[in-house]
């Protein structure tokens, strides 16, 4: 019919073929689907699951579950039904543009078991709406993130078992967005895949006590700048950090401390948010964390530690700038008691030592407790296991 209309079009008014075409236009995007549901989930369950290994044997991301989930997108049909099915490997074109151009994305995020057996997620709309963020920044399509969280929440509840029963470990969740445009052109695709994976992970502090790190800060090597792509999850943002985490390494230092600016603003603690608490310039006990100006990822974590101390009410909160100048003065002056990083890995991560501008800095944070960064990883640890009833824990 709509190919009738277009006919008729050009035998007439160049006004009458637009008006036909642009029929023929919406008839053909009102049949794509913009949204896909977890009610049209198509779940085929794997008949040779593997055996589950131990919490002590587990090594991050190397152990994948039984199952994933998978959702195709073309621009000509839209989104299709979401598929749980047995793990197994992706068949790409050589020319998917995510494996030239990095159009692709991730999130990661945690399940737990709690001591009463069930399984919960921690604040998972908040990855949801990060990765939904992050695909519209690399002109992937739109999703519906209820329905993503519903799909993954099934996987979840599929692979329950491999949730490991342990108070210190967790399920790993990977959810993955990319392009497979199989195309060398620089453009937005008009084909992508989403998928997620999932795998137990161990203990981050496997001792059971924090193990402080220490971090190199080199201005010569930036992460992330004003205008860029740093507050997303872009796996392009990764990829050239390991360069300068083997330059870390080398000088005897766990991780990269992000430096930006001639001025050597302090942004991100490795793939951790960073935390300074001190007495600020003003004499005024401050938790202080940079703001989110394009330049860091949003952190999960650093949102939670920032509403429970705002809560709190201990200490004045900050989400401003810090530079090394002004944190060394802080040092020089017995003014700095704890810095820390934080994320899903670890929640938490003290930090003992700065190397910076050749110079050695320790940080007292050990000495000091350190009791805001233990007490945040009491506070969100219960909630995350269940320990603490919280509507920040997401039952499965
Ligand atoms: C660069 C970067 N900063 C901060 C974080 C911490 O974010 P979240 O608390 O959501 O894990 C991560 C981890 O994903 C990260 O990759």
């Amino acid at each position: 019919m709509a190919a009738g209309a277009a006919l008729t079009g050009v035998k007439v008014l160049g006004r009458q073929i637009f008006a036909a075409q642009r029929n023929w236009s919406c008839v053909s995007r009102r049949a794509a689907s913009t949204i896909f549901k977890a009610s049209d989930l198509q779940i085929e369950l794997n008949k040779h699951p593997k055996e589950k290994p131990e919490v002590s044997a587990l090594v991050f991301g190397k152990t994948f579950t039984d199952h994933m989930l998978t959702v195709e997108w073309s621009s000509e049909k839209g989104w299709s039904k979401p598929h749980i099915k047995p793990f197994q490997n992706l068949s790409l074109h050589p020319a998917s543009s995510s494996l030239h151009y990095s159009i692709e994305l991730f999130e990661g995020m945690k399940a737990y078991r709690g001591e009463d057996n069930r399984v919960r997620l921690f604040r998972p709309m908040l990855n949801m709406e990060r990765m939904h963020r992050t695909a519209l920044r690399t002109t992937l399509p739109a999703f519906d993130k209820a329905e993503l969280l519903e799909c993954l929440r099934k996987l979840i509840e599929i692979d329950q078992d491999w949730v490991p029963r342990s108070n210190t470990a967790s399920l790993y969740i990977r959810p993955t967005f990319i392009s497979t445009e199989p195309s060398l052109g620089v453009a937005k695709p008009n084909h992508a895949l989403l998928y997620i994976i999932v795998g137990p992970v161990g203990p981050y502090f496997p001792t059971g006590g924090f193990n402080p790190i220490s971090l190199l800060a080199d201005p010569q090597y930036v992460r992330a700048w004003i205008g860029g792509v740093g507050n997303c999850k872009f796996g392009g943002n990764y990829g050239p950090t390991i360069y300068v985490q083997q330059e870390a390494a080398k000088e005897g230092c766990q991780q990269v401390l992000w430096l930006y600016g001639d001025d050597h603003q302090v942004t991100e603690a490795g793939t951790m948010n960073f935390f300074l608490y001190w007495i600020n310039e003003h004499g005024e006990e401050e938790l202080l964390t940079p703001p989110l100006n394009g330049l860091i990822l949003p952190g999960v974590t650093r949102h939670s530690l920032l509403d429970l101390a705002r809560e709190w009410g201990a200490f004045k909160v900050s989400e401003r700038t810090v530079t090394m100048p002004d944190v060394v003065k802080g040092l020089q002056e017995n003014r700095v008691k704890e810095i820390f990083g934080a994320g899903t890995a670890c929640v938490v991560c003290p930090v003992n030592n700065i190397l910076y501008n050749g110079s050695k800095y320790p940080i007292p944070t050990m000495e000091n407790g350190p009791d805001i960064a233990k007490r945040f990883l009491k506070e969100l640890t219960d909630i995350q296991y269940g320990r603490t009833p919280s509507d920040w824990g997401y039952l499965v």
